[in-house]
């Protein structure tokens, strides 16, 4: 079983495990801690096999265990689902001597997060991401966020005592979840980590995951680590996030899929400025993966006003991530001729 530690300062914020076969047993998903009695499950709809097994696991170990399926994706991001899953917890007798567990994607690790961070003022909190979008981003780092009006406008930063990522559940997913997480997970690679695209590149999606999740994990927590509350290098997880999510406001394509032809611009904007020089073995890497890196028929003046209207825009242009080789990430103001282009190179014309 591999652990890495997220830090805050000299303290450790989180463990993180990862090992094939974890996310059904009680060990590693409980701390060593006296006291504990209750644990409270919130799970969704996908990996409710695994939230089972876990819950049975638990129980044998001797907790008194409940278990709710939230709604499913970003219908469970809401205040009302928040405030449904506090009166469930009032209901169990949940006191601060006990723990909330969240098994699921991102949606349903940022509500267990959240409600975990929250309820009675903060209670014990593990995450059991089984998407891999989850496994690599959503559950580490501590952001916890539903939708109020936009998306993930109301949450707290707080990490989870405890991370369990379960490989074995992550390599029986769908491959449409496996294809969108694997953008956020080479994204790590791009960022900071030539080996994982190097894995990538020799095994394509068939990548083996205990290695990608590991080495994407790493990345996060290392970034995390020195910058929680995101004043600074934590900006470069944003990585293909800027022209991505404009894409992904005017478009509704998946994220990851946004990710990655966000990428492919930002790969366009760094040749004209950074002197960066791989965007062709980027492009050709997202296309192996069976990721997009061309934007679906957009209207480009809504891209446009996607991005200006972000909060990534200042006097002089647009705040982008941008490599000037893979593992050396920058961040700069973009002026709107090399936007335009970057936005044409992914044919958003
Ligand atoms: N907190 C953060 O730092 C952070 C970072 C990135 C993304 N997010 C959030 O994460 C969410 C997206 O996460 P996601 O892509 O994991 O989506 P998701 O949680 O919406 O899950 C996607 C689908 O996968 C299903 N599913 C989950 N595990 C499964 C499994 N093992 N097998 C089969 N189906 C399974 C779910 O039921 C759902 O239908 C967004 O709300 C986003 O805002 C948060
Ligand atoms: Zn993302």
């Amino acid at each position: 079983m591999e652990r890495i530690r997220v830090t805050q300062g000299t303290e450790v914020a989180s463990d993180v495990f990862i090992d094939a076969g974890i996310a059904t047993s009680a060990e590693p998903a409980m701390p060593p801690r006296q006291g504990r009695r209750r644990v409270a499950i919130l799970t969704q709809p996908g990996p409710l096999e695994p939230a089972e097994a876990l819950a049975e696991s638990l129980r044998s170990a001797g907790y008194e265990v409940a278990l709710r399926t939230l709604p499913d994706r970003e219908a469970a991001k809401t205040l009302p689902v928040v405030e449904e899953t506090y009166l469930w917890l009032n209901s169990l007798g949940i006191t601060r001597h006990d723990a909330v567990v969240a098994v699921g994607g991102g949606a349903a690790t940022d509500v267990g997060g959240f409600v975990g961070a929250t309820y009675l003022r903060g209670i014990e909190t593990v995450l059991v991401p089984t998407t891999l979008l989850g496994a690599v981003d959503a559950a580490i780092g501590g952001k916890t966020a539903v939708n109020v009006g936009g998306k993930n406008l109301a949450g707290v930063f707080s990490h989870p005592a405890r991370v369990v990522i379960d490989t074995g559940v992550l390599a029986a997913l769908p491959e449409e979840l496996l294809i969108e997480g694997t953008a956020e997970a080479v994204k790590a690679g791009f960022i900071a980590d030539p080996d994982l695209l190097a894995l990538y590149q020799t095994h394509g999606l068939a990548a083996p995951l205990a290695d990608v999740v590991l080495r994407a994990v790493r990345v996060k927590a290392d970034v995390v680590s020195a910058d929680f509350t995101e004043q600074g290098v934590r900006e470069i997880l944003n990585y293909g996030h800027t022209v991505g999510h404009a894409i992904e406001h005017v478009s509704a394509i998946p994220h990851g899929h946004a990710v990655s032809i966000g990428m492919v611009a930002a790969g366009a904007a760094a040749e004209e400025t950074t002197g960066f020089d791989s965007a062709g073995a980027q492009r050709d890497l997202l296309v192996d993966l069976g990721l997009p890196v061309e934007a679906p028929r957009v209207d480009r003046a809504a891209v446009e006003a996607a991005l200006l209207l972000d909060k990534k825009r200042d006097a002089t242009g647009v705040r982008m991530v941008l490599l000037e080789a893979f593992g050396k990430p920058t961040v700069m103001s973009v002026d709107m001729t090399t936007v335009r282009a970057a936005l044409y190179a992914v044919g958003v014309c």
